[in-house]
C-alpha cells in the first residue's frame, strides 16, 4: 500500500525557478503524490479552503514544498495556513482532521550549509528557522519529518540540481513506501 502524498508547492516566481521547479517536475507523475501549485491555483490570495481542507484529508504525508525567502517561506504559504488550519478542524477542541498524518519541508536556500551553523554567517541551522513550521504540525498531531533541504543554490550547477531533483523524488517514493501505521 502507498501513502497518498500532497505536495503543497509555494514559488512565487516559477518562471524563474532553477531548483524547486525541477524538483515538482521529477515527482508530478508519481502515483501517490498529488503536487498543488499554490501560486497558480491562488494567484489572488483567496484560498479554497473546503478544497484545500479535503486534499489534506485524502493525505498521508504534507509537504511544504519552497524556496526559503527571508528565513521564511513565501507569503501564500502563511495565507494557506492560516486560512485552512482552522480551530476546530485541524487544532483545539474537536480539531482531529489531521491527527497521525506527516509533514515534510522540502526547501532550497541560497546559503551554503556552513552558513546555517551557530559559529556561520546566519547563526542559524534551517531546522532553526522552520520551527513555526515544526510547531504548527505538531500542535495539530501530526509527525514533523526532518527536512529535505537544498543548500547553496546560488552556487548550485545543472547536475546539482538534477541530481538534487532525483532525490526528492527517490524520498518521496520513500515515504509513499512507509505508511505511517507500518512503521
Ligand atoms: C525574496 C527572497 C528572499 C530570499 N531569502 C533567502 C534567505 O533568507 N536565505 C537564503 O539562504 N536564501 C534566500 N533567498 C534565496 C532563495 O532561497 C533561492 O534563490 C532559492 O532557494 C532558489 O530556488 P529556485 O531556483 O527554485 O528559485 C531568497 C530569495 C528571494 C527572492
Amino acid at each position: 500500500m502507498s501513502a497518498p502524498i500532497l505536495v503543497l508547492y509555494a514559488h512565487p516566481r516559477p518562471e524563474a525557478s532553477r531548483v524547486n521547479q525541477a524538483m515538482a517536475e521529477a515527482v508530478r507523475d508519481l502515483d501517490a503524490v498529488a503536487v498543488r501549485d499554490l501560486y497558480s491555483l491562488y494567484p489572488d490570495f483567496h484560498i479554497d479552503v473546503p478544497a484545500e481542507q479535503t486534499a489534506l484529508k485524502a493525505a498521508e504525508v504534507v509537504v511544504f514544498h519552497h524556496p526559503l525567502q527571508w528565513y521564511s517561506g513565501p507569503p501564500i504559504l502563511k495565507e494557506w495556513i492560516d486560512s485552512v488550519l482552522l480551530h476546530g478542524w485541524a487544532y483545539g477542541h474537536g480539531g482531529t482532521a489531521l491527527r497521525g498524518k506527516r509533514v515534510l519541508s522540502a526547501i532550497s536556500v541560497g546559503g551554503k550549509s556552513e552558513a546555517y551553523q551557530r559559529e556561520g554567517f546566519h547563526h542559524y541551522t534551517v531546522p532553526d528557522f522552520l520551527r513555526p513550521y515544526e510547531r504548527t504540525a505538531t500542535l495539530c498531531g501530526m509527525t514533523y519529518l526532518p527536512p529535505f533541504v537544498f543548500y547553496g543554490s546560488y552556487s548550485a550547477t545543472e547536475m546539482d540540481v538534477h541530481r538534487h531533483a532525483q532525490e526528492y523524488r527517490q524520498h518521496l517514493l520513500a515515504l509513499a513506501s512507509a505508511p505511517q501505521g507500518a512503521r
